[in-house]
């Protein structure tokens, strides 16, 4: 086995046993769900303990290596060569709903690239996986992106930041702007679970701003080994740590991108739709 075949298939250990530990907390959580430091932003019991589980297996296989993830934050120096970005419950508001819509989401950057990737939705039992050069896979079945071509006959996905309300650049006037120009804009609450699914060419496309490396990592290499395309929403190369991604199946990059960087007031959508109405 290779040294990427290796990372990849502790990191799928890491993911199920994450995974698992979602599934036995689903339903149960009782009082251990709490606010972190803005209205709406949750960590839960859940997210903990799925950490715990996931930091243990990946520390024993690579004590060398350092970490980034959610709940611990940095574990050792953040410019080693291999660094894992590791969100345990990407979802966290679905989840604590029991909205069946969350994942576990591990990705490797190697010297700041992501390189190896998996993220498990346990309650769909489905795990996506990618490394360089090795592939995407939905449970071990090869994955490719979408083929649609027009931003007319697309259906898109974003999210919105918990960052929300104190800030104009919201994501409000985008989501508006291209619910107009496709054939939807969905909000899943799942950005590792948004960026597999159009790998996979459920979806055509995504962007959202205010992310985390956790957040995206592992979905950044899924996606370019399905055949896709990430970039910064100007369709520059994309810095993780930017937390803006603009993610697609390649066919709508250029489109997608031109819109993002041409996106009129939210009030002209209001004062239209009273005009046309
Ligand atoms: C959140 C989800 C959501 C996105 C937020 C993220 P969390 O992660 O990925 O889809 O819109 O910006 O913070 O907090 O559930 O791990
Ligand atoms: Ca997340
Ligand atoms: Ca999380
Ligand atoms: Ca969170």
């Amino acid at each position: 086995m290779t040294k990427l075949q290796i990372f990849l298939e502790i990191a799928t250990e890491a993911a199920l046993a994450g995974g698992q530990v979602l599934q036995e907390y689903l339903g149960k959580l009782e009082d251990a769900i709490i606010e972190k430091q803005r209205p709406g932003d949750l960590v839960t019991a859940a997210d903990k303990a799925s950490e715990v589980v996931i930091l243990e297996i990946l520390r024993r296989h690579f004590p060398e290596h350092s970490i980034l993830a959610e709940e611990s934050g940095k574990l050792g120096n953040q410019e080693n060569e291999y660094l894992w970005a590791i969100d345990p419950l990407d979802g966290t508001t679905n989840y604590a709903h029991q909205y069946p819509f969350f994942a576990v989401s591990i990705g490797l950057l190697i010297n700041g690239v992501p390189q190896v990737g998996v993220i498990y939705d346990p309650f769909h039992n489905e795990l996506f996986r990618a490394a360089q050069d090795l592939g995407a896979t939905l449970n071990r079945r090869p994955i490719k992106v979408s083929q649609t071509s027009e931003l007319s006959k697309s259906l898109l996905v974003s999210g919105f930041a918990y960052d929300r309300r104190e800030t104009s650049d919201n994501n409000y006037a985008e989501f508006c702007h291209l619910t107009h120009l496709t054939q939807g804009v969905r909000r899943s609450g799942s950005a590792s679970l948004d960026l597999a699914h159009v790998a996979c060419g459920r979806l055509d496309g995504y962007w959202e701003r205010g992310l985390s490396p956790w957040d995206i990592t592992a979905g950044v290499i899924l996606l370019q080994e399905a055949g896709g395309k990430v970039s910064a929403y100007d369709n520059t190369p994309l810095k993780i740590e930017s937390g803006r991604i603009l993610a697609t199946n390649g066919y709508i990059h250029n489109s997608l991108s031109q819109e993002l960087q041409n996106i009129p007031p939210l009030s002209s959508y209001i004062s239209k739709s009273l005009r046309d109405g």
